[in-house]
């Protein structure tokens, strides 16, 4: 009768495991100040442009001229006219009001994106990856069976990204119908050239793949020849979907807004996957509420964007000081340059679960095991930029004194 998949998957999810640990580190050693560096989530309070937009919103809720009832399930015009000025328009992509889907976030669509393709396809990951993609395949049935001693899925495609690429994935040898890429990628903060990004929609257009492209760590880019958007490549409209998220640019992890472009030359087996998806939306959700859509428009306005490329640079800054406080310590690092992530080699032959045990209990800082990702994440460890600086500053002179 249940679906035998969930029984599929090994453990629970990475993050919800690390909050376990931590907690019954917490309980056990009451006295320790704990830095937690490990969930990618924000520290700084909303900024005042998006408040305000809030309260503005509240108070039209409050009244009948103005109240708002179940929202479009594709999201509010004034929403997705200014992502599209902003976000595409302004890099010279044109993208159509009708190609936008404003979500709850990129969580939940990077899962409900697989609802719209046959159980029985293949598809390709990044080793190591943003868990979801796995597990909400090996979920669907897709995935195959895991193979504990390997770490693997037994019908996924595993790319590979490690230090001897640059930890951005090589061409799969087998042929996917999905890839799955992130860049800015999490967890390795590494990212792809515009060139590079371009190979991948030729490859996929030629082999007819679909590429779900989350670009959720965007705002992240400082260097010029990395792309914002896979539209950015010729042909990516015919074979790309591209999953943006207001959490990490604008600090709504807590607020919950998001964004998929379905473009409409996206067809595969005679069918446009924009109509599919709409159908998708129009079946299983019922569209975000009005005042967060409104708190999202005002990132948009030159108040929100001046004080949410503050936020971005502090935590960049964060991610900085992590980076070269671990290089000075000895530590290999990397990321940190187009993303919050610091990636870093566990030392002195640890594991990655080991390590995480090792600092928690010895400097009371959490950082997310490198392994959680995938198997060739076995070994390293990730540090995140989200925290507050001060704590940041604390963690790294702890690590630095191990
Ligand atoms: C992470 O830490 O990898 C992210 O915060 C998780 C997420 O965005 O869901």
């Amino acid at each position: 009768m249940i679906n035998k998949n969930y029984l599929k998957l090994p453990g629970s999810y990475l993050f919800a495991n690390i909050g376990r640990k931590v907690n019954e580190y917490s309980q056990a050693n009451p006295d320790k100040r704990i830095i937690r560096l490990g969930i990618g989530d924000v520290s700084l309070p909303l900024a005042p442009a998006i408040i305000k937009a809030l309260h503005e919103g509240a108070d039209e809720m409050g009244n009948a001229a103005s109240f708002h009832g179940y929202p479009d399930y594709e999201g509010y015009d004034f929403l997705r006219e200014a992502i599209i000025a902003n976000d595409f328009k302004a890099r010279g992509v044109e993208i159509g009001m009708d190609e936008v889907f404003v979500n709850d976030g990129a969580k939940c669509d990077s899962a409900a994106l697989g609802e719209i393709f046959s159980t029985d396809i293949k598809v390709a990951v990044c080793d190591p990856v943003y868990p979801v993609y796995v597990d909400s395949n090996a979920l669907a049935g897709r995935a195959g069976d895991y193979q504990e001693e390997k770490q693997y899925w037994s019908n996924l495609i595993y790319m590979p990204c490690v230090e001897s690429n640059g930890f951005a994935p090589e061409l799969p040898a087998e042929r996917p119908d999905v890839i799955y890429l992130c860049f800015p990628n999490n967890p390795t903060g590494a990212t792809v050239t515009k060139a590079q990004l371009q190979e991948w929609v030729d490859y996929a257009n030629r082999e007819g793949s679909v590429i779900i492209y989350d670009a959720a760590y965007e705002a992240y880019i400082s260097e010029e020849d990395v792309p914002h958007s896979i539209y950015e490549c010729e042909g990516a409209k015919e074979c790309a979907i591209e999953m943006r998220s207001f959490s990490k640019n604008a600090g709504f992890t807590g607020m919950r807004l998001g964004f998929t472009i379905v473009p409409k030359a996206l067809v595969r087996d005679g069918v446009s996957l924009n109509q599919l998806w709409l159908k998708h939306q129009e079946t299983t959700f019922n569209g975000v509420s009005y005042v967060v859509q409104k708190a999202g428009a005002a990132v948009y306005t030159p108040e929100g964007k001046q004080q949410t490329s503050e936020q971005v640079a502090y935590y960049m800054n964060n991610a900085k000081y992590i980076r070269e406080g671990l290089i000075a310590a000895g530590f290999e690092a990397s990321g940190g340059v187009n993303a919050p992530y610091v990636w870093l080699k566990t030392p002195q032959g640890m594991n990655s679960w080991q390590f995480f045990d090792y600092l928690l209990e010895n400097a009371n800082v959490v950082g997310t095991p490198g392994s959680g990702f995938g198997p060739h994440g076995e070994g390293y460890f990730r540090l995140t930029g989200f925290g507050n600086y001060e704590n940041t500053v604390e963690a790294i002179k702890r690590i630095q004194a191990l």
